[in-house]
């Protein structure tokens, strides 16, 4: 029988600066995702590639004094490297650039325009270069792109349009009706209240400003707006409106597009549209992971504090850096990353909790056992019950959790059996048991069963850490049968009378205040902590002048079509008030409702969005947000601070 296939993508990447810490964060949690697929029997695609094309590349060449393929070629190259370096298992790399994409891009584009569902018009609009995206007047904020901050202009031309409008009822009718299609779930709300009800205009879907992109056949000054050529990739790479569409009949629609939230725009509205108008199945879900952000905000380029993955996997090892990604970041939300979560994750988890588990195991299985590992024994007194009643489903429960696309619950899951294993050590204490004759077989059930234990790690873990897992695999003296995914289901796979591999330490501790100012050193770009200089000095009674008070948060709900404002509703001893508050990109409505915080009461209301604004929330955190300022006890409303 065949095997269920599988097909998983991460977004194709812009070659137009090396990537960092945040891209690598994606493709990690998608190669975690298709490893565990494969391992529990799947046939899986997993693609990966680059998006090539648009004006950004253009101009970035130019200032480099290249072509622009030259600029993309070397670039292209160090990506590839990236993900060798992380051990990604992409089965694909797609080019936006190569002939196999180019020609069905302009195949699709031809075919929606003989259909009518493409036609020429003319547009008038703003136009922001960064993102590639054109918008209307009143879709901008404050004059400016509402996806990125940064200034538009004027832009005015000749344009394809695809008639996105028309898609409009059955895109609102697909996301209502199938929760799995868009996940998180409030993600979808975004979709629908930002973009879908409020109205969909059609698509201006060529450019005549530049000449970087895919050329319409029939009509060359235009090239082909960027996203509909990038979003294409995901079914061009599988040969899609080629000789040989093999393996688009095997594995389209997608299972899951794994994509950072701002862009998950462009694939549950155009994308899906685009399908629509193709006659093709559409994904089954598109996933909106969040962003690695850094004490100053998000990572990027001009803010100076980009992480560079390479630096960090030469440092600490390629699975440190995939085991932080996955465990500290739980996928759909932000989460910030410094060098010194990332050195306590790794001297906690990694070298504490599992390194040390092994090469203990390993050393006790070697003296007591000359290395060979013991038989199965028959005690089973109450402390094994905790081990036994543990692993009964655990790789059911560890299926589903990464089905869910819960990576960081499932590596959580893992090390909760390390803690088990380590509590069992101390419990057992099998020093103890070696002085005693009487007790050997006490004594093998219990090498035994923590060896046992391990191998359940190396398999749980294959996905997630694959370099740590062949380790361990290699001091356990594994075979082929114990490492398969079903051989954990039951407890008591490791085969009894074969001798260990003692091997290094997985993970060598670091010493955390050293490495810190290393790092410091080899990376200047992480922002200095709390370096803002102190304003100028105040007067008691200048300060006096304001009211701070406690205020219960009683209603929150997003302001719409902004990622960052929430407006609350707060009371303030008997009285109740609105305030408009830039949280969100840390904190959700839910979050806040019930929280006692603190407001500035007498701050002069002012108009945000429209809504009038009465005071403002006590936060900390120089550039972006780190924490509220809130009570640590039970503090009634309207109660004044000082
Ligand atoms: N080329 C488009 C995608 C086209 S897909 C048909 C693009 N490229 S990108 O290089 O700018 O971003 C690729 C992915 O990296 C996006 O999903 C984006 O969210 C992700 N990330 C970029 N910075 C990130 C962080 N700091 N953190 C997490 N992910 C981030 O968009």
């Amino acid at each position: 029988m065949s095997k269920p296939t599988f097909y998983i993508t991460t977004p194709i990447y812009y070659p137009s600066d090396n990537l960092h810490i945040g891209h690598t964060y994606c493709t990690v949690a998608a190669d975690a995702m298709a490893r565990f697929k494969r391992k529990t029997g799947y046939d899986v695609m997993f693609l990966t590639g680059t998006d090539e094309h648009g004006q950004k590349i253009e101009k970035k060449a130019e200032e480099a004094g290249v072509t622009p393929k030259e600029y993309v070629d070397k670039i292209v190259g160090n990506i590839k490297e990236l993900w060798k370096l992380m051990n990604i298992s992409n089965d694909d790399f797609i080019r936006t650039t190569e002939p196999r994409h180019e020609k069905v891009v302009q195949k699709i584009f031809k075919q929606l325009y003989d259909q009518g569902d493409i036609y020429k018009g003319e547009y008038e609009g703003w136009y922001c270069t960064p993102c590639e995206s054109f918008w209307l007047d009143r879709q901008l904020v404050d004059g400016k792109c509402p996806d990125c901050g940064r200034p538009v202009q004027k832009a005015k031309e000749e344009s394809y349009f695809f008639r996105l409008s028309k898609y409009a009822p059955k895109l609102i009718d697909l996301i209502q009706n199938n929760p799995d299609f868009i996940q998180p779930r409030s993600r979808a709300n975004e979709m629908l209240q930002n973009f879908l009800l409020p109205g969909l205009e059609d698509l201006a879907v060529s450019r005549t400003s530049f000449k970087w992109g895919i050329p319409v056949t029939f009509d060359d000054k235009h090239v082909i707006y960027v996203w509909v050529d990038a979003l294409s990739n995901y079914i061009t790479a599988l040969g899609y409106g080629s000789d040989n569409d093999e393996k688009f009949k095997k594995y389209w629609p997608a299972d899951i597009h794994l994509v950072g939230k701002e862009i998950i725009r462009f694939h549950t509205i155009i994308w899906p549209a685009m399908l629509m108008a193709l006659n093709l199945p559409l994904p089954k879900q598109v996933f909106g992971h969040g962003w690695v952000i850094l004490e100053g905000g998000k990572m990027s380029k001009s803010k100076g504090n980009v992480i560079d993955p390479v630096t960090l996997a030469n440092r600490y090892g390629v699975d440190a850096i995939r085991y932080f990604l996955l465990r500290d970041m739980p996928l759909g939300q932000d989460s910030q990353f410094s060098n010194e979560i990332l050195i306590n994750r790794i001297n906690s988890d990694l070298a504490n909790k599992l390194g040390n588990l092994l090469s203990r195991t390993v050393s006790m299985c070697d003296k007591y056992f000359g290395g060979i590992v013991p038989e199965h024994g028959t005690v089973v007194p109450e402390e094994d019950d905790t081990i036994k009643s543990f692993t009964k489903d655990f790789a059911e429960k560890l299926e589903g959790l990464v089905n869910e696309m819960r990576l960081s619950d499932a590596l959580a899951l893992i090390f909760d059996l390390a803690d088990i294993l380590n509590k069992y050590i101390d419990i057992t204490m099998p020093w103890a048991l070696a002085k005693d004759e009487s007790k050997k077989e006490r004594l093998q059930e219990v090498i035994y069963n923590l060896l046992e234990g391990l191998r359940m790690i190396s398999v749980a873990i294959d996905s997630f850490l694959p370099e740590t897992a062949d380790k361990m695999k290699v001091q356990l003296a594994l075979s082929e049968e114990e490492t398969t995914f079903d051989s954990i289901k039951p407890f008591g796979g490791m085969v009894s009378g074969k001798a260990l591999c003692k091997g290094e330490a997985l993970f060598p501790r670091i010493d955390v205040q050293k490495e810190l100012e290393e790092l410091e050193k080899i990376n200047p770009t992480v922002p200095k902590k709390n370096t803002l200089p102190i304003k100028p000095e105040v007067t008691i009674d200048e300060f006096e002048k304001m009211d701070l008070r406690t205020a219960k948060v009683l209603a929150a709900e997003n302001v719409e079509k902004s990622d960052k404002l929430l407006k609350l509703t707060v009371e303030v001893g008997d009285s109740t008030r609105t305030i408009v508050s830039g949280i969100r990109s840390k904190y959700s409505a839910k979050d806040m409702v019930g929280k006692t915080i603190v407001i500035v009461a007498n701050l002069k209301p002012a108009k945000i969005r429209g809504i009038m604004s009465e005071g403002m929330i006590l936060a900390v955190g120089d550039e972006g947000l780190d924490a509220l300022i809130a009570t640590d006890g039970e503090v009634e409303s309207g109660v004044s601070v000082h």
